[in-house]
């Protein structure tokens, strides 16, 4: 992992350019966005010293709900004030698509390292790195 950390702010905040698998991100076109009839946005707040594992682990992500049917694209938003969380946006053709996600083998497989990660602290006995609630949404207007 070294060498990603490079180019850190005074704040000891990333900027997205110093990510060696930046090319990885993409933006959800717009054509795709304007199709959802539904959104799920899951908001994690990160733990400082979590950061660059976290980042690293959306660069690479698991890109198993890709194929879940009723996908139409995500963005992972980060704030530009560093102390905001992070914004994990999912848009949907209909909430039973997103439902039907959250309980297939796809969302645990695309989660492992997460949930990893997670297990890994919790045994040590300290802190969650990073914590998560989500709400979703209808799309009132385009
Ligand atoms: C304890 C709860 C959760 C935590 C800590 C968490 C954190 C993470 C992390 C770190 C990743 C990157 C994993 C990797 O590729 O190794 C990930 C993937 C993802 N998360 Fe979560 N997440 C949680 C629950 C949720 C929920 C409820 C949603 C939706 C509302 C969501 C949306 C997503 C999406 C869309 C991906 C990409 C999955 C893929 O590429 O297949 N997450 N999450």
């Amino acid at each position: 992992m070294a060498g990603i950390v490079t180019g850190m702010d005074e704040r000891g905040f990333q900027p997205v350019a110093s990510c060696p698998l930046s090319e990885a991100r993409e933006a959800v076109p717009e054509a795709t966005a304007a199709q959802a009839g539904f959104v799920a946005i899951n908001t994690i707040v990160c733990q400082p010293h979590y950061v660059e594992r976290f980042e690293c682990l959306f660069c690479s992500r698991a890109r198993m709900i890709d194929k879940m049917p009723g996908f139409l694209g995500m963005n992972v938003l980060k704030c530009q004030d560093p102390v905001e969380p992070y914004l994990v946006v999912s848009f949907w053709e209909t909430e039973q698509h997103f439902h039907a996600w959250v309980g297939s083998a796809e969302f645990h497989e695309g989660h492992k390292r997460a949930f990893a990660d997670l297990r890994e602290y919790k045994e040590r006995g300290e802190q969650p790195p990073m914590s998560s609630t989500f709400k979703t949404y209808s799309v009132l207007s385009r």
